[in-house]
């Protein structure tokens, strides 16, 4: 469904990405996961052309990317992008229904679309004629999702898309979104530093560091036999700090 073969991408002489290769089936999730400045938003803006790659190929549904026009190929993607993007001037009927003006669909049926995703998304109907402004960082960011999912694109990717939420507001967007009829058949590429929301929302993880890729596998993979002391140590403190913190409240009684 996505390939990505040998790509890399140079920014002024700069190595922001380095030699990445890996495929996601379809139905997949693959996750991005390192900490920041690895290369995460530049790999996965390569597959929808916000960025060119500098070498390497990349497939999507069969497709040699560079051989489509940008804004066809964006057709069946939908995208999330790190800092969720909404148009600040749009209302939020009008930033979810973007795509379906672009495929030209009848206003009466974007309508049906946008009330059914608010619905799915937990928003109120009537939140459809506030502006982003109005709306509380959990709510633009199921706004967001909502705006990725309504044209029913086949590959969606999706950059810390509960990056910016508190911890209680982040497990409930997470929850609701992963549980969404729809995102069952996606192709999903979702970008991430924290390794509970990697091993939770991955089949395949890609653990990359200074633009590569160390070690990819199933999370068992990389939790169970990792490749060097990078990945036991970046699994093993995030994992340790939380095992700690269950045994000090455990020990509070
Ligand atoms: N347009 C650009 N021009 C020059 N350098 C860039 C550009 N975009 C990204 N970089 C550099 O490429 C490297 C990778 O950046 P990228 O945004 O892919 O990191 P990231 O893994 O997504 O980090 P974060 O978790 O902070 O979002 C960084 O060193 C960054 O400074
Ligand atoms: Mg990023």
């Amino acid at each position: 469904m996505i390939v990505a073969d040998h790509i890399s991408k140079h920014f002024n002489g700069i190595e922001a990405v380095k030699d990445v290769s890996f495929r996601v089936g379809e139905g997949e999730t693959m996750v991005l996961l390192g900490t920041s400045g690895c290369g995460k938003t530049t790999t996965l803006k390569m597959f929808n052309r916000l960025i060119e790659a500098t070498s390497g190929r990349i497939e999507i549904l069969g497709k040699n990317i560079s051989d489509e026009k940008p804004e066809i190929l964006r057709r069946s993607i939908g995208y999330v992008s790190q800092n969720n993007g909404l148009f600040p001037h749009y209302t939020v009927a009008e930033n979810i229904a973007v795509v379906p003006k672009l495929l030209n669909w009848q206003p009466g049926d974007i309508q049906d679309h946008t009330a059914r995703w608010l619905e799915q998304l937990k928003l109120p109907l009537h939140f459809k004629t506030k502006y982003p402004g109005e709306l509380s960082g959990g709510q633009q960011q199921r706004v967001t999702i909502a705006r990725a999912l309504i044209a029913d694109p086949p590959v969606l990717l999706l950059d810390e898309p509960f990056g910016a939420l508190d911890p209680v507001t982040r497990a409930s967007v997470r929850k609701d979104f992963a549980e969404l009829p729809a995102l069952q058949q996606k192709t999903v590429v979702l970008v991430t530093h924290d390794v509970q929301e990697a091993l939770q929302m991955g089949d395949h993880i890609c653990l990359m560091d200074k633009g590569s890729i160390v070690q990819q596998g199933t999370p068992g993979d990389l939790l169970n036999r990792p490749v060097n002391d990078f990945v036991h140590a970046f699994f093993g403190q995030q994992l340790d700090d939380i095992s700690r913190i269950y045994e000090r409240i455990k020990a509070q009684g």
